[in-house]
C-alpha cells in the first residue's frame, strides 16, 4: 500500500512539474504564436466582411447560444460579430493562456502582481468562508473578519448617535476625502443605492483638489456634526492630503480645539504611520492591505461611507453579491462564465477586430457613476503596453472606456455611435424593475434601451431609406439628396446586461463581474493588471512644479511650452 501511495505522490509531482513547464512555456511565448490567436486573426478577416443582420437571419438561436442567465443578471452577447466557430476559438485562447489556472492563483493569494510582488486579494474581502488564507505568514481571513467587526461597531456607533462630536452632538454628515479608488468605489455605490438609505446620515465626497469642491461641500455643513473619512491607501496622495488639511482647519476654526480632530476624523489606509503623523488618532485608523488594489478596494474599509450611509447589513449584502459572482467565476465552465465571456468579447472586438474604444451605457439613473468607476478599473488596470517580462506588446491591449447614461447619450453622442466611421462596441446596462417606479417612465426608458441595440445592429440601408422617403411622398430630388445621409450601416456590436433591479446584491454582482472581466483580459493580453506605474511621472513632475511656483523660481529644464505657460500663469495671477 505504502509503495502505491509513494508512486501516486511521485506521479502527482511529475504531473505538476510538467504542467508548470507547459504553463511557463506558454507564458514565455508571444501570444501571437498561439494556435488560437492565429485562428482568431484569420476569423477576424472573414468576420469583417460579414453583417450581424445576416448572421441573425441565418440563425434564430443566436440569443439562446450567446447569452448567459444568472439568478439576478442576464448577459446577451449575441449582438457581436461572432458565431460558434469564433466563440470556440476565443474559448481556446482562454484555455491556451491558462485563464483558469491564473484565476486559481489569484484566489489562493499567489503574488500575481509581479512588479510589486503582491497578492491580489480583493476577493478575500467578501469571502463568506472563514477558512484560513495565509499570505506572508499572516491569516488574511482573520484580518478581514476583524476589520468587518470593527467597521460594524464603528458604523453602528455613528448611526445610533453614540459617536458624538466635540460639542456633544450626534454625527449627521460624513465627508469622504479621497481620490481614484479611494473615492470612485464608495461614491459610485452610494449614488447607485440612494434608494436604500434611511437618510439618517448624509454622505458627501471631496476628491478634486480644486478648492471649489471642498468649499461647496462644507458650506452647508455644521462642523459639530461632521465626520471626515480620510481615505488613502498610501496616505501620500497630495490632493487628498491638501483637502484633509483644509478640512482640519475648517473644523478647528469652529471648535478652537485641536483635540476635536479625534472626534471628527478617521482614516482608512495601508500607511498607519503616515496617518498618525498627519494627526489621526491611532484608534481611528482602519487598515488597508497591500494585497488590495485601490481600484478594487470598495469592499474594504474604503467602503465605510457606504456602510455609514446604508447601514452595515446592506454593506454585507453588497459583499455577498460580489461573492456570488466570485463563486460563479470560480465554478462556471468558461463557455458559461459571464466575466470570462465579457473579457473574450472585449479582446475579440479590440485586439482582433480593431476597435479602439468601448462605451459603457447604463440606462438606470442610479448607475450614473458606473462609467467613471469602470474607467479607472479597466484603464488603470490594463492601459499598458509591456508584457509580464517587460517586452513591448505587439497587439492592441484594452480599449479606452467612455460613456454616459444611455438616454443622455442618445441626445449627445449616439449620432457618432450610429453613423461615424469608428465602430464603438458598447455595453448597455439596464434593469427589469425600477427601484423608484413612476407610471410610464420605465417602459419609455427600456423601449429606448432595446431599440438602440437593435438599431446599432441592423442599421437601415439605402434601399429601405429611399422606400421610406418615397412612402412619405418626398420628391425624387429630395430623396436623392438626403438618402445617403440617412443610411445607418449598423453592424455595431453591443452587449446587453439586464439586472433584475439595482440593489446591494445585484450591484455587487455587476461590479465583481467587471473586476473579473478586467482580470481575464489582463491574463489573455499578458499584461500586469494590478500595478499603475503610469501615474508616477505626472505626480512627480507636479510636486516639482508646485515647488517652483511657490518659490516663484521656474526651472530652466522645462520645455519652452511648459516654462512659458508657468511664466504666463505667474504673471497673470
Ligand atoms: O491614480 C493612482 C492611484 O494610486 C490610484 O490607483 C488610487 O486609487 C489613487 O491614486 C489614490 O491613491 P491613495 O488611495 O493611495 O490616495
Amino acid at each position: 500500500m505504502a509503495n502505491l501511495t509513494a508512486l501516486s505522490f511521485k506521479v502527482r509531482v511529475i504531473k505538476k512539474t510538467v504542467m508548470n513547464f507547459v504553463e511557463l512555456g506558454t507564458e514565455m511565448s508571444s501570444r501571437r504564436t498561439l494556435a488560437s490567436w492565429k485562428k482568431l486573426q484569420l476569423l477576424a478577416q472573414d468576420k469583417k466582411s460579414q453583417h450581424m443582420k445576416t448572421l441573425f437571419s441565418q440563425d434564430n438561436e443566436r440569443f439562446n447560444k450567446f447569452s448567459i442567465e444568472l439568478p439576478n443578471m442576464l448577459l446577451d452577447y449575441s449582438k457581436n460579430l461572432i458565431d460558434s466557430e469564433t466563440m470556440d476559438s476565443l474559448l481556446a485562447l482562454a484555455t491556451e493562456t491558462n485563464v483558469c489556472q491564473w484565476r486559481d492563483k489569484m484566489f489562493r493569494g499567489d503574488k500575481i502582481n509581479k512588479t510589486e510582488e503582491r497578492a491580489v486579494l480583493h476577493t478575500a474581502l467578501r469571502r463568506q468562508s472563514h477558512e484560513p488564507l495565509i499570505i506572508n505568514d499572516e491569516n488574511v481571513t482573520n484580518h478581514v473578519q476583524k476589520q468587518l467587526a470593527d467597521m460594524e461597531i464603528f458604523v453602528n456607533n455613528v448611526r445610533q448617535g453614540e459617536w458624538l462630536g466635540y460639542s456633544g452632538k450626534r454625527i449627521t454628515d460624513i465627508v469622504n476625502i479621497g481620490v481614484g479608488g479611494s473615492n470612485l468605489g464608495p461614491q459610485t455605490v452610494t449614488e447607485a443605492l440612494k434608494h436604500y438609505s434611511d437618510g439618517s446620515i448624509n454622505v458627501h465626497y471631496v476628491s478634486n483638489v480644486d478648492g471649489a469642491q471642498i468649499v461647496e461641500v462644507l458650506r452647508p455643513l455644521n462642523p459639530e456634526k461632521v465626520l471626515f473619512i480620510v481615505s488613502s491607501k498610501t496616505f501620500t496622495t497630495a490632493e487628498t492630503m491638501t483637502n484633509a488639511k483644509t478640512a482640519i482647519k475648517w473644523l478647528t476654526s469652529a471648535s478652537f480645539d485641536e483635540k476635536s480632530v479625534a472626534k471628527h476624523f478617521v482614516a482608512v489606509t495601508a500607511n498607519r504611520e503616515n496617518a498618525m503623523s498627519f494627526g489621526i488618532e491611532e484608534n481611528n485608523i482602519f487598515d488597508m492591505w497591500d494585497w488590495v488594489g485601490g481600484r478594487f478596494s470598495l469592499w474594504s474599509a474604503i467602503g465605510l461611507a457606504i456602510a455609514l450611509d446604508l447601514g452595515f447589513d446592506k454593506f454585507r449584502e453588497l459583499l455577498s453579491g460580489a461573492n456570488e459572482m466570485d463563486q460563479h467565476f470560480i465554478n462556471a465552465p468558461l463557455k458559461d462564465n459571464m466575466p470570462a465571456i465579457m473579457a473574450l468579447i472585449s479582446v475579440w472586438n479590440t485586439t482582433f477586430l480593431g476597435s479602439q474604444s468601448q462605451a459603457i451605457l447604463p440606462y438606470d439613473q442610479t448607475l450614473h457613476m458606473l462609467t467613471a468607476y469602470l474607467q479607472q478599473a479597466e484603464m488603470e488596470s490594463n492601459g499598458k503596453s509591456v508584457t509580464w517580462d517587460g517586452s513591448e506588446v505587439d497587439y492592441a491591449t484594452v480599449p479606452s472606456i467612455w460613456g454616459e447614461l444611455g438616454i443622455n447619450g442618445q441626445h449627445a453622442f449616439y449620432q457618432y455611435l450610429h453613423q461615424s466611421n469608428n465602430v464603438v462596441p458598447a455595453d448597455f446596462i439596464g434593469s427589469v424593475e425600477s427601484v423608484t417606479p413612476v407610471k410610464g417612465h420605465h417602459e419609455t426608458l427600456m423601449s429606448n434601451f432595446f431599440a438602440q441595440t437593435q438599431a446599432l445592429m441592423t442599421g437601415v440601408d439605402e434601399t429601405q431609406v429611399r422606400a421610406d422617403l418615397k412612402a412619405k411622398g418626398r420628391t425624387q430630388d429630395y430623396i436623392d439628396k438626403v438618402a445617403p445621409h440617412k443610411v445607418h450601416k449598423g453592424n455595431r456590436p453591443t452587449n446587453t446586461i439586464l439586472l433584475k433591479r439595482i440593489d446591494p446584491k445585484t450591484l455587487g454582482n455587476l461590479i465583481a463581474a467587471y473586476e473579473h472581466k478586467i482580470f481575464v483580459q489582463g491574463i489573455i493580453l499578458k499584461i500586469c493588471s494590478f500595478d499603475q506605474w503610469g501615474v508616477e511621472l505626472g505626480k512627480g513632475l507636479a510636486a516639482d512644479i508646485q515647488q517652483e511656483l511657490e518659490n516663484n523660481n521656474i526651472g530652466s529644464h522645462h520645455d519652452c511650452s511648459t516654462a512659458s505657460l508657468m511664466k504666463f500663469y505667474q504673471s497673470a495671477k
